[in-house]
């Protein structure tokens, strides 16, 4: 579990966790830009000095705002229903819940969902790691009572910038009903017309430098 907090300055940060400065011991915070900063991803920084009021007029340099985790596989029937009223087709919503049983994208992904510090639910993404350098990303969804608060873009940024921690060449791909525009925010661009395979659903790729380029077995594969 990541806690993601925001700067006074107002750009959001999600803290990877703590480590010992190798001479004087003092815990240092270590903590990963959710928006692309050039002069650099990962931060360190005191753990006294994050948490101080260090912020104009003594408010807090960083603030907790929430927190993001993996989820469990049986924790998954809580959050399918973000998604029923974009892609229920008329079902009832035990049945809608019910068909990701056998969808073999639900069976394999990791689910993330961002969370309150209280810990409840807000928005959920599905990640499947096709290859080394390519991640799927599915069935993004904000809670009904929680859409347009910035939720869903807060989770993207954070699995994101997550995943090319780990893999800096990380590139992603993704299928959308919603069209381009809410994704371009994080560097998306319309997958070539060979990757293109339905009417209502467009291909999207966010492209790392040096990434791989065969988008279009993993995109047959996905769909
Ligand atoms: C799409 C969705 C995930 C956005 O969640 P959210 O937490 O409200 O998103 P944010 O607050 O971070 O961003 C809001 C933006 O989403 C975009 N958006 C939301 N619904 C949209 C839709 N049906 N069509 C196009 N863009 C949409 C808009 O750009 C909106 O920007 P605005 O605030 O300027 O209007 C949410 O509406 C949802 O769960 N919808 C049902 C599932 C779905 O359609 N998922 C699509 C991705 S596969």
């Amino acid at each position: 579990m990541w806690t993601i907090y925001q700067h006074h300055k107002g750009m959001h940060y999600l803290a990877l966790g703590k480590g010992l400065h190798s001479e004087s011991m003092e815990p240092h915070t270590i903590y990963l830009a959710l928006y692309d900063n050039p002069r650099g991803g990962l931060w360190v920084r005191p753990s006294g000095m994050f948490l101080d009021n260090g912020g104009p007029r003594g408010s807090k340099r960083f603030t907790a705002l929430a927190r993001l985790r993996t989820l469990s596989f049986n924790e998954a029937d809580s959050v399918l229903p973000f998604g029923f009223d974009a892609w229920g087709e008329g079902r009832s919503l035990p049945d809608f819940v019910k068909s990701y049983a056998t969808n073999k994208n639900h069976l394999r992904g990791q689910r993330f969902v961002l969370e309150t510090l209280e810990g409840a639910t807000l928005a959920t993404v599905n990640t499947l790691r096709f290859a080394p350098e390519i991640t799927g990303l599915a069935w993004l969804s904000t809670h009904p009572e929680h859409r347009k608060q910035g939720h869903a873009t807060l989770l993207m940024h954070s699995v994101m910038a997550l995943f090319r921690h780990e893999q800096p060449n990380m590139s992603f791909v993704l299928h959308s009903e919603i069209g381009i525009r809410f994704f371009e925010r994080f560097g998306f661009e319309k997958a070539p017309v060979e990757c293109q395979h339905f009417e209502k659903s467009v291909a999207m790729i966010a492209e790392a430098d040096n990434g791989p380029s065969d988008f279009e077995s993993v995109l047959s594969e996905f769909f």
